[in-house]
């Protein structure tokens, strides 16, 4: 049982105590969805139904703003999360191809992640660096001016 990780669930039920004593309880919704997927990774279901019972918000509504956002990790990702910015200004300098490249290079697809349990690949849309545009970010790094060799390189290195 994920929940019987004390030190996580004993971090996150403080958050959550903080969150409530806050004036408007129900829109701190996304930053304790935050900081479980900073916690374990991604929104686990045990994890979820403890939320809903701590905080008195609907399993059904803590699951549709999970799943609304593209940052959330519905599924225990790999150990990293690589996010493909298809905004618009990334889009028309090459993401497509730059995307392709990732999935053939890995064989992976959204929400997917590699055989060796290293990467998962995910989709953004903007990743506010539209300047550096095409854009990866692979945790919280971002990379920019990318081709499709670059980004290989990139992803090569976290091989290491
Ligand atoms: S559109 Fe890709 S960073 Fe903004």
């Amino acid at each position: 049982m994920i929940v019987s990780d004390d030190r996580k669930i004993s971090e996150l039920k403080n958050f959550m105590r903080e969150a409530k004593s806050k004036e408007h309880p129900d829109s701190q919704l996304i930053s304790i969805l935050h900081k479980t997927q900073e916690l374990y990774g991604y929104l686990d279901q045990e994890v979820m139904s403890e939320i809903a019972k701590e905080m008195s918000i609907p399993t059904a509504h803590i699951w549709g703003v999970a799943t609304f956002y593209h940052y959330f990790n519905l599924k225990p990702t790999g150990k990293h999360v690589i996010s493909v910015c298809l905004g618009t200004a990334c889009y028309v300098k090459g993401a497509e191809e730059i995307l392709n490249s990732i999935r053939q290079e890995l064989k992976i697809d959204f929400g997917q992640t590699s055989e060796d349990k290293l990467f998962t690949l995910q989709e953004a849309r903007c990743l506010g660096a539209c300047g550096l545009a095409p854009v990866i970010m692979i945790d919280d790094k971002i990379y920019g001016s990318l081709t499709p060799k670059k980004a290989l390189e990139i992803i090569k290195s976290y091989r290491k």
